[in-house]
């Protein structure tokens, strides 16, 4: 009887503002998981400079690999793949990762697997969860709000995007109205649940039966709301105003997602992307589908719905077992599309 090895990917990301290397084994268990965040260093811009972005990453990749392999106690020679972020994101920035996995699969002769950021927030579900298909996720990160309906591994068909600003993007936009730090995300999240949705700010359902998404207007309205107040000499509570915006972003997603749920008969709905941690949305989805019994809602621990690298590695371990190769020329591509088979 032969004993199946087990299988170790490493993972590498850093297509925004964190330098992430993980190892994960059999696609499912985190061995060694890495993120150097870089969020102090953009926090006085309010926003992700590429620039310095790209410079953080050159300076910490080897050490954030070279922690991972300590963390995992793991031997380069025990790897059977390496899997890389290829887009979408910022060029300068996926292009050290990039580059880090060529060289390290060119020197150590291991197999390179390219991997889309989104497919990879996707997957970061598998490591606490077997998935069942068909499936649908909603993505909701910094640059992405997606509903991602998925047959089997590998296949994403997006049924919905966003027309305008990503979940994220307009959290970051509203937040800094408020004069909240960069990411405003979270501190809109934790402003909200101080106050109450007095507010009645717009929702944007679209056409019937669209899964897209806007939130551009309902931004536009809350900084007029603002203004308004502003020039009456008034001042709306910022708890108000965040918890009514979050009311109107929860709201639109979570409708949308339980519609496309049911019209596309799935078995579990998965959370994903860095929106993801916010506790509204949670509690929000979690209530919706307790009522849908057919349909199991997966929502992953807030370490593995911001950017990490071992949901990088965990989608890389389905693409790998598929057979998909990258090869030296790979390169990183900032306007990637996640491809019906990826
Ligand atoms: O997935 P991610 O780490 O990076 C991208 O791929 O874009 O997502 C970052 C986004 C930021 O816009 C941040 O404000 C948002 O996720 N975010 C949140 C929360 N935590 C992070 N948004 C709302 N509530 C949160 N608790
Ligand atoms: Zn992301």
């Amino acid at each position: 009887m032969t004993i199946k090895k087990d299988q170790l990917i490493v993972g590498i990301e850093t297509s925004c503002d964190e330098t992430a290397v993980a190892i994960v084994k059999n696609g499912k268990e985190i061995v060694a998981n890495v993120v150097a965040s870089q969020i102090e260093s953009h926090k006085r811009f309010g926003g992700v400079v590429p620039e310095i972005a790209s410079r953080h990453h050159v300076e910490q990749v080897t050490l954030v690999l070279e922690e991972a392999f300590r963390q995992g106690k793991v031997g380069i020679e025990e790897i059977d793949a390496i899997a890389v972020t290829e887009g979408p994101g910022l060029v300068g920035a996926l292009l050290i990762g990039v580059n880090a996995a060529k060289a390290l699969a060119f020197a150590h002769n291991i197999p390179l697997v390219n991997v889309h950021h989104i497919a990879g927030h996707i997957y970061a579900n598998r490591l606490i969860e077997e998935m069942k298909f068909p499936l649908l996720s909603l993505v909701v990160s910094g640059g992405h709000t997606e509903l991602v309906f998925m047959k089997e591994h590998g296949h994403f068909e997006v049924i919905g995007e966003t027309r305008d600003d990503a979940a994220g993007e307009a959290y970051d936009k509203v937040a800094r109205v408020l004069g909240l730090p960069y990411p405003g995300g979270p501190h809109i999240d934790r402003l909200a649940h101080e106050g109450t949705a007095d507010l009645d700010l717009p929702r944007a359902w679209l056409e019937t039966g669209s899964y897209d998404f806007s939130f551009s207007g309902l931004k536009s309205a809350v900084i007029n709301t603002v203004h308004n107040a502003e020039q009456r000499g008034e001042k709306i509570a910022p708890e108000t105003l965040a918890a009514s915006f979050q009311a109107s972003v929860v709201d639109v997603l979570v409708t949308k997602a339980v519609q496309a749920a049911k019209e596309y008969k799935v078995k579990q709905v998965l959370l994903a992307g860095g929106v993801a941690a916010n506790k509204g949305l949670r509690a929000a989805l979690t209530t919706a589908f307790e009522s849908l019994e057919d349909i199991q809602l997966v929502i992953p621990p807030l370490s593995l719905c911001t950017d990490n690298a071992a949901m990088i590695a965990a989608a890389g371990s389905i693409l790998f077992d598929k057979g998909k190769r990258a090869d030296l020329t790979l390169n990183g591509n900032p306007g990637l599309e996640i491809s019906i088979h990826n």
